[in-house]
């Protein structure tokens, strides 16, 4: 491939990423959740891709699409290489499809070659979180995470996990066949770094060293709902007062330990009437850090706070917690084997931690497992002003096409054995 072809491929593939875009359950702005109808669509369109390539396509029992490029022998071992396939609400067209349809780009830059490895692409059913307030229900299907509690999960409409997976045609009971084999060297992702970075150094690619860990919870806010006009101030037990009070709190404590980042995301009073003191608040926590103990030393710290406030003002509040994700770091190997393919197509690599969640965090538990950054334009993210720069994608699949050749190349990496 030349650096003129991998250009014309990366056109394809922004035109593809904008084409999947309107692919949306909202007549304005994408959203694409676990197993919502748009998601049958996307998977026809990569998969017709796929099979275009001679790829065999299927769906796992959790909707992840696997399309599988063969080795150059029966029985080769196979690298994985993909992203997510859902949104978040009003998206960006970038974010997680673009890993997938780079992957697929990635197989037809290979021209029909064979590797001494097969390469399965995986578009993820699920990595953001969005339906059922619990993210990568995907890829937590391939290391063998998916339980009971989680396909129990209701979202807004009273629907489990499990009657989802039924809806779209799929048969939970199989979910344990979506597991990872034995035959895995490997995972790589390419993903939109989704923060500002690269774009500050003049730096087209990253190479991830870790991913920083994560907690999501939610939080109910239980007072009285009461008359707006007849209830003196002294006498008020407002929930939604309360959670306002506890969400300055989350900003000024993050603001003020270093490393913190933390969100609450989504906020909804009951009953929800102008004239009615909330009885009732409900609201998300997002919190992250690169540290794990830093991390739940300040969600400890939030936690007291929303008792200490909600008891100031005589209400009660609950918390569930939806995630608890530790920090993890990157396959070194693969860290350096990236750096390396980077270097090979004229740019100067840059490590970085990723403050975003990603697929591969949840894969590392189990396989090697590493990530390419693309420059983010503005920093934007989840947000439809998200974007790429059409000579980074061509950069990406240039920097691609230099790692796939150096592993299978590479005796270190074709014999190890693997963890899953
Ligand atoms: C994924 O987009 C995340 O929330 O990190
Ligand atoms: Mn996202
Ligand atoms: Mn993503």
């Amino acid at each position: 491939m030349t650096k003129n072809s991998f250009t014309t491929l990366a056109e394809e593939v922004i035109a593809r990423c904008r084409k999947l875009a309107t692919l949306s359950e909202d007549a304005v702005g994408t959203r694409r959740t676990f197993l919502s109808p748009p998601m049958h669509d996307c998977h026809h369109e990569v998969s017709s891709r796929m099979q275009a390539l001679g790829m065999n396509v299927s769906v796992d029992a959790v909707g992840n699409l696997r399309g599988f490029y063969p080795g150059a022998s029966p029985g080769a071992p196979r690298i994985l290489m993909g992203s997510h396939l859902d949104t978040v609400p009003n998206a960006g067209a970038f974010d997680g499809i673009l890993g997938v349809v780079l992957a697929v780009a990635q197989v037809e830059s290979l021209n029909g070659l064979k590797l001494p490895f097969a390469i399965e692409v995986v578009g993820f059913s699920e990595e953001e979180g969005v339906r059922f307030g619990v993210p990568f229900i995907g890829s937590r299907a391939l290391v063998g995470r998916v339980d009971e509690e989680l396909l129990g999960r209701k979202d807004e409409n009273g629907i489990s996990v499990q009657k989802a997976i039924q809806t779209f045609g799929l048969n939970p009971n199989e979910i344990s066949r979506a597991a990872l084999g034995d035959d895995i060297l490997g995972y790589i992702e390419f993903h939109i770094e989704q923060g500002p970075m690269l774009e500050s150094l003049g730096r087209p690619l990253g190479v991830v060293e870790a991913i920083v860990g994560q907690n999501r919870l939610e939080f109910i806010f239980s007072g009285q709902a009461n008359h707006a006009g007849t209830t003196p101030m002294n006498l008020r037990h407002d929930a939604l007062a309360a959670a306002a009070e506890w969400i300055v709190t989350v900003e000024n404590l993050a603001r003020s330990t270093p490393g913190i980042v933390a969100t609450v995301g989504f906020v909804e009073a009951k009953p929800g009437a102008t004239n009615v003191i909330a009885g009732e608040a409900r609201a998300t926590l997002d919190i992250r850090h690169a540290s794990d103990h830093a991390r739940t030393e300040t969600l400890d710290e939030l936690i007291r706070q929303a008792e200490a406030i909600a008891a100031r003002r005589g209400l009660t509040v609950k918390w569930r917690m939806l995630l608890s994700q530790n920090a993890v770091l990157m396959d070194s190997f693969l860290t350096e084997q990236i750096e390396h393919a980077i270097k090979k197509t004229g740019c100067e690599p840059h490590r970085m931690a990723s403050g975003a969640g990603h697929d591969a965090m949840i894969l590392a538990e189990k396989i090697p497992a590493a990530m390419i950054f693309l420059r983010t334009p503005g920093g934007i993210s989840h947000d439809p002003a998200e974007s790429v720069h059409l000579d980074d994608v061509a950069k990406a699949l240039e920097c691609g096409h230099h790692l796939l050749a150096q592993l299978a190349s590479s005796q270190e990496f074709l014999g190890r054995t693997c963890r899953a």
